[in-house]
């Protein structure tokens, strides 16, 4: 670990972000498979704390361990060794408190758009009725309005994806788990989008754990990065974002924006496999 800082001052300034810890790992280790056996260990003794109403990104190269501990966030996948807490409440499975965007938006074909974002709601067994106005309210508001009754083929990449966070959304979680959204987008899409998150942030104060592998975005969008390093998996750093927002995408073409990205950069170069 080179270096923990507490949170920066704009945290505590931010009116939606008193200094509570919502996610908390201590020791986390994952390995697929027996270790005896050629197994792979994927996350190895990593531990942080998550703000209330952080915006955090964690980057990496690729299989360093960056679904794996978003997945164990969420409750889908189990720890081999380590715990981790959420609210306060030791993690078992899956909560209502926190929301999973994946790389693809994973939207049902034979469902509409609108039957896609309810189907969390259903599978709760939770009322519809209003969930489907809070469902057409959301939909409106990332601009899918009059999407309602496509079906996901009948949508662009950005779309679909839009409406797999809106689904996340919809039981209004505290957290937002979001791995490489954008991964599988156009870069114009995918700027657009990053904006959009960022946007939601600043108004819901949602927690928000941003997976990515681009180094722009991850300095773009956050508060803190951590920064993994690949075999075994392991947090190397956290470093604090500390540029002001709201952010405009001119901050990538200013110096302090460039030594950040020298700074990830050189975190990451360090391990000699870039992704
Ligand atoms: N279900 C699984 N079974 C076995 N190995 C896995 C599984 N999921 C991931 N791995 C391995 O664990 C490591 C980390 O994977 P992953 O968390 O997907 O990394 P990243 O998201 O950073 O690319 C990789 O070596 C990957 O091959
Ligand atoms: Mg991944």
């Amino acid at each position: 670990m080179t270096h923990i800082q507490p949170p920066p001052n704009h945290i505590a300034q931010n009116a939606h972000s008193p200094r509570k810890t919502v996610l908390a790992a201590q020791r986390l280790t994952k390995r697929y498979g027996a270790r005896m056996a050629g197994g792979v260990t994927a996350l190895s003794d990593v531990s942080f704390g998550i703000f209330q109403g952080e915006l955090i990104s964690i980057v990496g190269p690729s299989g360093c361990g960056k679904s794996t501990l978003l997945r164990a966030l969420a409750g889908l996948t189990r720890p081999t060794e380590g715990t981790l807490s959420i609210d306060g409440e030791p993690l078992r499975g899956p909560s209502s408190k926190a929301a999973m965007v994946f790389q693809q938006p994973v939207l049902l074909p034979w469902r509409t758009i609108i039957e896609n974002v309810l189907l969390p709601i259903e599978f709760r067994a939770l009322p519809i009725a209003p969930h489907r106005e809070r469902a057409h309210a959301l939909l409106h508001k990332v601009g899918l309005e009059g999407f309602e009754n496509r079906y996901p083929y009948e949508l662009s990449g950005g779309m679909q994806q839009r409406a797999a966070i809106v689904r996340a959304l919809i039981q209004e979680p505290q957290i937002l788990l979001m791995d490489e959204p954008f991964g599988a987008l156009d870069a114009m899409t995918r700027e657009q989008m990053t904006l959009d998150v960022l946007a939601l942030w600043m108004e819901t104060g949602k927690t928000i754990v941003f997976v990515t592998h681009s180094i722009t975005e991850a300095i773009f969008l956050s508060q803190r990065i951590f920064v993994m390093t690949a075999r075994p998996g392991r947090l190397t750093a956290i470093i604090d974002v500390d540029l002001p927002f709201p952010r405009t995408l001119d901050l990538v073409n200013t110096q302090r924006f460039g030594a950040y990205a020298a700074q990830v950069r050189t975190l990451l170069n360090a391990q000699g496999d870039l992704s």
